[in-house]
């Protein structure tokens, strides 16, 4: 539980609406999560490959729950506007330097909300020859109209609210939170 108190000293007293899933409930998912994909994926290398930043706590408490080796790396993506999404186009700002042909490669996401950005990285991870190309996402809005590919492991079917925290960010503030809250609209 997260006091009214904890909540106002960490957001520095900006009001967030309510907590959405607390520490503790994401702990037990990421554990199952991990659990999951420990029992998915038996032989062959993997490589989990975390799209910054918002999925920087998650996927540091992730890699802990995955009882198999595996390699870590991470994916920055370009921020482009609306009239650039269904280009198909996308500019990684930082390119992982660990080799993806022939790996399992586990793309980790905070939050798939359109999906926008899902489909340009999985069209541009496909061309780079990997074993298997799977996702995993904390939170699913299952709102975007069309994916490329549908998340193999989801952590939870998401409010289609503002949610900040546990990496998700509002304007780069609210990352920190250990807690997944909403915004008042
Ligand atoms: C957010 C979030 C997802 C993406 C989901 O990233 O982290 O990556 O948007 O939205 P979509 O399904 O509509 O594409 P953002 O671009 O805000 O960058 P960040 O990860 O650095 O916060």
């Amino acid at each position: 539980m997260h006091t009214e108190a904890e909540i106002l000293k960490r957001t520095g007293g900006r009001p967030v609406e309510g907590v959405v899933y607390d520490a503790e409930r994401l702990a037990v998912r990421v554990r199952e999560l991990g659990a999951a994909i420990t029992a998915y994926y038996p032989d062959g290398e993997l490589l989990v490959l975390g799209l910054l930043k918002g999925s920087f706590i998650f996927l540091s408490d992730l890699v802990r729950s995955i009882l198999r080796p595996h390699q870590v790396d991470f994916l920055v993506a370009a921020s482009y506007g609306s009239g650039t999404a269904s280009s198909g186009a996308v500019q990684l700002v930082y390119d992982p330097e660990t080799v993806l042909t022939g790996k399992h490669i586990l793309l980790v996401e905070d939050i798939v909300d359109s999906g926008n950005t899902l489909n340009r990285l999985m069209r541009l991870l496909r061309t780079r020859g990997p074993a298997s190309l799977e996702i995993c996402a904390l939170l699913h809005k299952r709102i975007a109209t069309h994916l490329e590919r549908e998340p193999q492991f989801v952590g939870f079917d998401a409010p289609n609210k503002f949610l900040v925290g546990y990496g998700l960010d509002h304007a780069e503030d609210f990352r920190h939170l250990p807690f997944i809250a909403n915004l008042k609209e």
